[in-house]
């Protein structure tokens, strides 16, 4: 029998939740801490903060197994446990840089409540330099006795399919200046089988950011290809097809549409591109990749409107809300950047999703929320997708062509064969495709 270990999770956000509860599947004993009364309650009565598929089931069979606990006395749950990770949130700050503010208040409560040695696990997304950072303002805050180890671990877990990706990852990456600590961390991941890259600590804390980086130049390479392919009469989809069968391009994160969103890509891509200006380093591919990103929601835009005419009184049935599907995350999502821009064009907006209602219903004034995707399009000039739910490309097309005014349909995901679409009688406009 492997080591179970005492771990202590701060902050119950995604990458904590999800982490804890797996750690605590994987046979150690898990106490995750929020400061949030309010969620901590709702946890340890079953109720989820987030939508991912599979959490609540896992949440309950391992509180029931008593290998997973909530609590909100932080100084009672890093004294009970060796180690202690720190997954709180590291959101940008007006000028680009990181705000640690966070990670800093948990660094204090550790010097404050512990009362032997840690090993101290970096999950948040931190700037180069942080772990070095910790140790030192540990050693400075804390009983002189104690010793603090603070490991890089990387979380390159995705929304939607957090679990599964926690469960069978590519690689786990421990960064650490002390071996046993180091090697302590990668026997805690042991019933994962994965493949462990042991590096320094900077290194490990840089290969987060210099993942979800290369991701989004993926991303906005084939956006830009996209383009290239609407003037040349190619389809982006072949070619991305055929680009991906090249073992060392690969065929993931080369799908053409309204590019990227969400709390990661768009936080970290900023972050590393001031980490980058901090050490005088112009990193003029990422400032680009950046760019197309920010350019991908006006062009999409216009596209609507060139498709659909002057858009003034128009109404635009918008099927999709959410970054990406299986998420109820609005964060940084396309559809809070092309919604806002359609109705100061005058369009009128009606909008679905099949999660993200309840969030819309805050950040998008304005759009009247259908709770079904069939009263969103009845007497539409135009149907536009910005998420690439299944349930979109279940529904009855048929029926809807039949609810809309104008058979338009303008897809920012390229859900469908336009052939299809076409034979349904849809006009079908989408990204990198001929109409
Ligand atoms: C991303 C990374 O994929 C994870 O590895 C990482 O751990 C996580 O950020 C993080 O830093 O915490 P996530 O933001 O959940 O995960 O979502 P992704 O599935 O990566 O999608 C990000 C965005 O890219 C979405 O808006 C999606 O629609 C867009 N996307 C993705 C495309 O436009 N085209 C693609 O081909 C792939």
């Amino acid at each position: 029998m492997r080591v179970a270990e005492r771990i202590s999770v701060i902050g119950t956000g995604y990458v904590g939740l999800v982490s804890g509860t797996c750690f605590a599947e994987m046979g150690h004993r898990v106490v995750c801490v929020d400061q949030d009364a309010r969620k901590i309650d709702g946890l340890l009565r079953g109720e989820m903060p987030i939508y991912e598929p599979g959490l609540q089931a896992l949440v309950a069979a391992n509180l029931e197994a008593g290998r997973l606990d909530f609590t909100c006395d932080v100084g009672k749950a890093i004294q009970q446990s060796d180690i202690i990770m720190v997954a709180v949130g590291t959101p940008a700050q007006p000028d680009g840089d990181v705000d640690m503010s966070q990670v800093k208040s948990v660094l204090h409560a550790i010097a404050a409540y512990a009362l032997s040695s840690k090993i101290i696990v970096m999950k948040s997304t931190v700037p180069v330099g942080t772990g070095g950072w910790a140790e030192n303002l540990l050693r400075n805050r804390a009983m002189p006795h104690l010793a603090f180890h603070v490991v890089s671990n990387p979380e390159f877990l995705r929304e939607g399919s957090a679990i599964q990706d926690t469960f069978h990852p590519d690689r786990i990456v421990i960064g650490s200046e002390h071996r046993e600590a180091g090697e302590r961390i990668a026997a805690m991941h042991a019933p994962l089988g994965a493949e462990v890259l042991h590096t320094d600590r900077e290194s490990a804390e840089l290969i987060k950011y210099a993942s979800n980086a290369f991701l989004a130049a993926k991303i906005s390479f084939i956006n830009e290809m996209a383009h290239v392919c609407e003037k040349v009469g190619a389809n982006v989809t072949l070619v991305a097809k055929g680009m991906g069968m090249d073992r060392r391009i690969g065929p993931h994160f080369l799908n053409a549409g309204i590019g990227y969103g969400g709390s990661c890509f768009p936080k970290d891509t900023q972050a590393q591109l001031k980490l980058a200006q901090n050490v005088d380093y112009d990193f003029k591919m990422l400032r680009a990749v950046i760019e197309v990103n920010q350019l991908q929601r006006q062009r999409f835009v216009v596209k609507i409107e060139e498709a659909a005419g002057p858009l003034d009184g128009k109404r635009i049935a918008v099927l999709g809300l959410a970054f990406k599907p299986n998420t109820d995350d609005l964060r940084d999502a396309p559809s809070l950047d092309i919604i806002p821009a359609l109705q100061e064009r005058g369009a009128v907006v009606s909008a679905y999703d099949p999660a993200a209602l309840t969030q819309a219903a805050a950040r998008l004034p304005g759009v009247s929320l259908c709770t079904d995707p069939y009263a969103t399009v009845y007497e539409a000039d135009a149907v536009v997708i910005l998420t690439e739910w299944s349930e979109f490309r279940q529904m009855n097309w048929r029926l809807a062509r039949c609810l809309v005014n104008t058979p338009l349909l303008i897809d920012g995901r390229n859900m469908f064969e336009p052939e299809a679409m076409r034979e349904l009688g849809f006009t079908y406009v989408s990204v990198g495709r001929q109409t």
